[in-house]
């Protein structure tokens, strides 16, 4: 099984990308989980750049996100919102026949942030994502370790949950 992992922030020491690497690091030899790293280099979306030529960082993307079995998201909030960077990418993505039906699994670092959340599966249920809520992990990560068994433990659970799901014949 392949996943995409997406890191809604461009921060070295991002607690989100801290998390997905942790992902990463406990996942059985049969999944392989890629960490996306170039959502900085993205150019601002355009339709008119969409319709005539897409560059072709954004081809890549796409064909990253064609090729795998699931993707896996961990965003922070900015503003109440998902920030900007992250939301471009995801508008590039819009446009991509292989998008609808997509698993996705979010990783919420701060649970206390739910605004970006909401929002977030707002706007990938409205992309039609399919959103595997059952694999869905919420883990309060600043001031703390990826590596402690409590966070290993939830990423984890929800990473079995999320690969059961993309095995699964979907269920309509
Ligand atoms: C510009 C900015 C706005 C933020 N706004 C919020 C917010 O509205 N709600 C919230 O819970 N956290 C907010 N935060 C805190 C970030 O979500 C938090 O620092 C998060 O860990 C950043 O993600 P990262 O560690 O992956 O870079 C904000 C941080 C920044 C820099």
């Amino acid at each position: 099984m392949h996943l995409l992992a997406l890191s809604g922030s461009l921060r070295a020491a991002s607690l989100n990308t801290m998390a997905l690497r942790a992902l990463q690091k406990l996942a059985p030899e049969s999944v392989a989980i890629r960490l996306y790293e170039s959502i900085g280099a993205l150019p601002h979306f355009n339709t008119d750049v969409e319709m005539s030529a897409l560059p072709e960082i954004v081809a890549e993307l796409r064909r990253q996100v064609a090729a795998v079995d699931g993707v896996v998201i961990a965003c922070p909030e900015y503003a109440h919102g998902i920030p900007g960077s992250f939301k471009n990418a995801l508008d590039w993505l819009v446009g991509m026949p292989d998008f609808p039906g997509k698993p996705v699994m979010l990783i919420n670092t701060s649970p206390r942030s739910t605004h970006a959340q909401a929002a977030l599966r707002e706007v990938l249920a409205t992309m039609s994502a399919r959103l595997v809520h059952e694999a869905d992990v919420a883990i309060e990560l600043r001031n703390r370790s990826a590596d402690e068994p409590e966070i290993v433990e939830a990423l984890r659970v929800g990473l079995q949950a999320f690969v059961r799901a993309c095995t699964e014949p979907r269920a309509f």
